[in-house]
């Protein structure tokens, strides 16, 4: 056996019943909504990743472009001997652009709600740097959870939050996630962030509507889930994947549609859709430099630098607390 089969994990998994609660809570709404963390099944971590190497969908290409192209500078701003915590870390494919040029970190600790994905990644990288400690945690990063100690003491801890995913947020509660990481890595803690920009509409819509029509399977698979744990009836063939940009709000809005009027049984309930209903799956919040800055002092954060690609699409962020 080698060590890292051993990999201990802080599991904080989320329980079925907490699924269905969180699904009847959406449904009741109007407009409903589905909370977009349950989109990362194993199925649809495995789509995610697909997603991620479409030509349309541009910000992974291009945040892992900036990552490569910055990482000296970046892993200056870090600093040594940092502890990382990465949120939603799913592959860490992101995060060995970090890890290769940092001087020697204490450790580093995945967070994600996908368990088998989570431990699956966090053994490969254990693996690739077996000097630093890797400490994983299933867990939703949306509610309380402790970095776990490395038996390195660390200087300080940063926390990775690639993706954009902070634009999965709704601005006031991205503000609260920013507050909570403040108080999770202290006066001398930083971040590093992916935030998305701005851009022509066009390009939004064609990066969460692929014409592969991936990001429409990862949507449906939302369903394939509700049928498979909450024994839901959905039938998937009535039901269709939209992504539509709010330019005037500044965010994609993605869901999924009712393309005829229906019954579906969740649990022990059942809920009438109407023929053209959407529910929404996801928002994807996209800022400008300025929009974000704001967003980030209200939680108490200062932008120390940016690093951006040539077209100015994407933008990877390190801010301090102020
Ligand atoms: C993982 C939240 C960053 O919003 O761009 C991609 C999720 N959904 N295509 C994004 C997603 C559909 C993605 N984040």
């Amino acid at each position: 056996m080698s060590k890292t089969d051993a990999l201990p994990v802080q599991d904080h998994e989320v329980t079925t019943e907490t699924f269905l609660e969180d699904v009847y809570d959406g449904f009741d709404r109007d407009p409903r909504w589905l909370p977009s963390k349950y989109l990362y099944d194993e199925v649809g971590s495995k789509l995610f990743d697909l997603i991620c190497q479409l030509d349309e969908y541009y910000p992974t290409r291009t945040e892992t472009k900036i990552l490569d192209q910055f990482g000296t500078q970046i892993a200056q701003c870090i600093g040594a001997n940092a502890l990382l915590a990465e949120l939603g870390s799913g592959s860490s494919t992101k995060t060995r652009l970090v890890l290769d040029r940092l001087e020697t970190p204490a450790g580093y600790v995945p967070i994600d709600i996908s368990k088998e994905h989570l431990i699956q990644s966090a053994k490969a990288l254990q693996d690739a740097y077996p000097d630093t400690e890797v400490l994983p945690v299933c867990a939703d990063y949306m509610a309380e959870f402790v970095l776990p100690k490395p038996s390195r003491q660390p200087s300080h801890a940063v926390v990775l939050f690639p993706g954009s995913t902070i634009g999965n947020l709704e601005p006031d509660e991205a503000v609260s996630l920013l507050e909570r990481m403040a108080r999770v890595t202290g006066t001398a803690g930083g971040l590093l962030l992916g935030v998305d920009l701005q851009k022509s509409p066009e390009i939004l819509q064609r990066a969460y509507d692929d014409s592969e029509g991936v990001t429409a399977a990862f949507s449906l698979n939302y369903l394939v889930r509700m049928n498979r744990e909450l024994g839901a009836n959905f039938d998937i063939g009535l039901w269709t994947h939209q992504a539509h940009y709010n330019e005037e709000i500044g965010r994609i809005e993605i869901g999924l549609v009712s393309e005829d009027d229906q019954f579906v049984h969740v649990g022990d309930r059942t809920f009438k859709f109407a023929a053209g209903e959407l529910v929404r799956t996801e928002h994807a919040y996209k800022y400008t430099l300025g929009s974000f800055a704001a967003l980030a002092a209200r939680a108490g954060w200062k932008v120390q630098q940016v690093w951006q690609d040539e077209q100015r699409r994407f933008s990877v962020q390190y801010l301090e607390v102020d």
